[in-house]
């Protein structure tokens, strides 16, 4: 139940740790990426999860790291009021599930393997069961449809709510499939499904905006944003935080020249998503629709 954490090289390339400089890794997971930033320089990491397991394997950072290493137990979307109050150097998101939370049948995550119908990164609050089993068709197919891209949306909104309830992963999957149908090899018809309630569940998208806006404010001049995504409703949100905030969008008004924002607030170095090698798509597939954006905090006032 490792994981095998993504893009790490390229993580490490952008965020660029120094010795005696200070990191934040919003997305602690196994730490991963906190284990090889603390390895490569003499640097601190403060570890931010809401997983209540992912605090558990942060105890041995801990030990190990001592006082290098600070653990943070809360969401991203209110870095600013969690972490010690202070200007960072880096930032870095790797954003979605780990391995540990996917992998046990448990928490309810895959359709893969069968198990409660939970997806609660916090393991508290309303599951993913509390959505199809309580809410109303029309509520569950622009979910779906929102967070999903799911065409068939309305469809298996219609049928879940003639068939529920729904208490397992395996239950939920099998009604999609028997609705979607495979339509290519190695995809899993339930996969826009799932996502679109675990998006729903935790709130992701959401997370995703308030926490690139506390970094702005976290970050100092010259200090990095790293942020791995895995889909394109991840990747659209920080490409355009990215491109305005870089000045790189369009003026609001068609009356007025395109004039770059007064104010940057970040410096892109490379406009266009990195991607990962095909020999760690190889190795880890869960790499396969990694895209990893990164940008340079300028020394403007957030
Ligand atoms: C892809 S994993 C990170 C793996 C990590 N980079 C590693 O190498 O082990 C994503 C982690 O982010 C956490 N997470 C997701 N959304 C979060 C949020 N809004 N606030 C805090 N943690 C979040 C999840 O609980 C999960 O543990």
């Amino acid at each position: 139940m490792n994981h095998n954490p993504v893009m790490l090289s390229e993580v490490l390339a952008t965020l660029s740790p120094q010795n005696e400089e200070t990191y934040i890794d919003a997305t602690f997971g196994a730490g991963g990426y906190t284990g090889a930033i603390l390895d490569k320089t003499a640097c601190t990491v403060v570890g931010c999860d809401r997983d209540p397991e992912a605090k558990e394997r942060a105890e041995d950072f801990k030990k190990k790291y001592k006082d290098r290493f600070l653990f943070v137990a809360g969401r991203f979307g209110e870095l600013a009021s969690l972490v010690p109050e202070k200007t960072y150097d880096g930032i870095v998101f790797d954003l979605g599930v780990s391995s540990p939370q996917i992998d046990n049948p448990e928490r309810g995550f895959s359709f893969k393997a069968d198990g409660p119908l939970d997806m609660r990164m916090e393991k508290r609050g309303l599951s993913a069961a509390d959505v199809v089993n309580t809410f109303e068709a029309k509520e569950i197919a622009r979910i779906l449809w929102v967070y999903g891209e799911e065409r068939r949306s309305r469809a298996i909104a219609k049928a879940i709510v003639e068939k529920r309830p729904f208490h397992t992963t395996g239950q939920l999957a099998e009604l999609v499939r028997s609705i979607v149908g495979f339509e290519r090899k190695g995809f899993d018809p339930a996969t826009r499904t799932f996502q679109a309630l675990r998006l729903y569940v935790n709130d992701e998208l959401g997370q995703l905006e308030r926490g690139l806006e506390a970094s702005e404010k976290l970050l100092k001049g010259g200090g990095r944003l790293v942020v791995v995504s895995f889909h394109s409703l991840e990747d659209r949100i920080v490409k355009m935080f990215l491109k305005k905030r870089s000045g790189g969008l369009p003026h609001a008004s068609r009356h007025l020249p395109d004039a770059p924002r007064q104010n940057p607030l970040f410096e892109m170095k490379d406009r266009k998503a990195l991607l990962p090698t095909e020999e760690e798509i190889k190795v880890n597939p869960r790499a396969r629709s990694a895209k990893l954006r990164w940008a340079i905090r300028t020394e403007g006032e957030a």
